[in-house]
């Protein structure tokens, strides 16, 4: 049998409990919606075809990959019925392919947190000795509500007991800690022969998926438990409260990763870095610190306290303190901050520094160059070893359109400059404070706009000889 599987994902529920506009397994969790965790997953086991099981209307439609397959259960009729969904729709598909002789898989949409490992040794376990379904499990102290697993004298699966509503499980049967995780494999030809028989002849009259594994049985076929240490893995999405209780737990493995792989993580808990963010080693993130989306740090850079990060780039020994960067690029030993804000476009090139207070947007800082203080600059090239003094301000919007600064290299820019764009500064140039500079500085000049300085002598004399003639 081939074990690159068909990975079927249950999505279809309705998820009523977080009372929300937005589908349960659209829900972000670490920078990803929940329903790509177990697609990832799939990705990992190398699946041969990802099918999803979505409900009535198709609320996931335009949000799953153009590689998944999309099958649809018209009615909620259970977890076998969202496997029977998936099946027809393949069959449908491809008449000639179908189920071919790959394992199927099955996945919850709101259960994220399952180890590629374990589904793959779930997958393994069914190449022989006349296994046709294997079920991950794990003891929970506290198992209500949770299926159970019967096991024979053996060991071997007997059936799946469900215990949501009262009426599937005897007392003893629920005395069992050993509960289904919802993560099935099956071997193609024996699932097709049992699903159809699954009924409704249960406490929900819904149709278990569960239900399958004593079908098997009866078929002749064995069915095995592998049973998983972590607890952790069956932790699933109803409402809120659980997303938070799993986003914990998945986002405490994402910084143990960093963590292993050289990272310095000061306080884990009041830090948050979504899936798929990479950062180098030796790099050091302090308390409070947002990383989110695609970013990227390189090594040895320092990450200063309550930083947010939204897919920006960071590179080599950069330090950035306090601030907020968006869809930014910082270049190897930059420094940033405190209390910058890098909007998108926004390049910095090695060594270059931004100080408190300055914005930037869609402008480009060239090496060694320096922003130190309370500027603005937009739509901005600046060249390298170029200093902008305090108060430095792009005047790049005339209310209509945008328009470009572009400053040379070596420019000495004075302080409380309004460059009203477009306009050009020549390498050499220079600024004198105060200047509001409308039209280009040739290279070398000096640029300078301002009122020339009026000087009243006696002026206090004068205002004291009023006063007193007045009484
Ligand atoms: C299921 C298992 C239970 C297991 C538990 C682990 C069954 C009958 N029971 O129970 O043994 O311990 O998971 O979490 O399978 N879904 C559909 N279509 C449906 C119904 C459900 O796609 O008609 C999807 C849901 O969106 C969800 C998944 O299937 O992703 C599981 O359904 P849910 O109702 O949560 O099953 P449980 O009662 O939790
Ligand atoms: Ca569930």
């Amino acid at each position: 049998m081939s074990t690159a599987p068909t990975v079927v994902v249950l999505a279809a529920g309705k998820g009523t409990r977080m009372r929300s506009q937005v589908p349960k397994v659209l829900h972000q969790l670490c920078g990803r919606p929940l329903v790509q965790w177990p697609i990832a997953v799939a990705r990992e086991l190398g699946a041969r075809r990802i099918v999803v099981v979505d409900g009535p209307g198709r609320p996931l439609a335009d949000h799953l990959g153009d590689d998944l397959l999309v099958a649809v259960q018209e009615q909620l009729d259970g977890t076998a019925g969202a496997v029977a969904a998936a099946l027809a729709h393949l069959t449908g598909a491809a008449p000639a392919d179908g189920v071919a002789g790959e394992p199927v898989v099955v996945l919850n949409g709101d259960g994220p947190l399952v180890p590629a490992a374990a589904v793959a040794a779930l997958v393994e376990g069914l190449a022989g000795g006349g296994v046709a379904g294997a079920v991950l499990t794990t003891l929970l102290d506290d198992p209500s509500g949770y299926g159970r697993i019967v096991r024979d004298g053996d060991g071997d699966v007997v059936r799946i007991v469900e215990t949501k509503s009262p009426g599937d499980a005897s007392a003893d049967e629920l005395e069992i800690a050993e509960i289904n995780t919802g993560v099935m494999a099956f071997a193609p030809d024996a699932l097709r022969v049992a699903l159809p028989r699954v009924g409704t002849g249960n406490a929900q009259g819904e149709r278990y998926l569960t239900d399958v594994l004593a079908l098997l049985r009866e078929d002749g076929h064995r069915v095995v438990a592998h049973r998983h240490d972590d607890a952790a893995v069956v932790l699933g999405v109803n409402d809120r409260h659980d997303l938070s209780i799993v986003r914990d737990e998945a986002q405490r493995r994402i910084i143990a990763e960093h963590q292993r792989a050289g990272v310095d993580v000061l306080q884990p808990a009041s830090t948050v870095i979504d899936v798929g963010v990479e950062i180098g080693p030796d790099t050091v993130i302090e308390p409070g610190c947002v990383i989110r989306g695609a970013t990227t740090i390189g090594a040895g850079a320092t990450i200063g306290a309550y930083t947010v990060l939204e897919h920006a780039s960071v590179g080599d020994g950069a330090t950035i303190r306090r601030s907020h960067v968006e869809l930014a690029d910082v270049g190897p030993g930059v420094s940033v901050g405190p209390f910058a804000y890098l909007r998108p476009g926004t390049t910095l090139r090695a060594g270059s520094k931004v100080g408190t207070f300055v914005e930037l947007k869609n402008s480009d800082v060239g090496e060694g160059a320096k922003v130190p203080h309370l500027s603005y600059v937009g739509d901005a090239d600046v060249g390298a070893r170029t200093n902008l003094g305090a108060g430095t301000i792009t005047a790049n919007y005339d209310g209509h359109a945008k328009h470009r600064t572009v400053v040379g290299e070596d420019v000495h820019g004075g302080v409380h400059v309004s460059l009203v764009a477009p306009i050009a500064l020549g390498d050499h140039a220079w600024t004198a404070a105060g200047s509001t500079l409308t039209e280009d500085v040739p290279p070398g000049a000096l640029g300078i706009a301002r009122p020339r300085q009026e000087v009243r002598e006696g002026y206090d004399e004068r205002l004291a000889a009023r006063r007193d003639a007045t009484g």
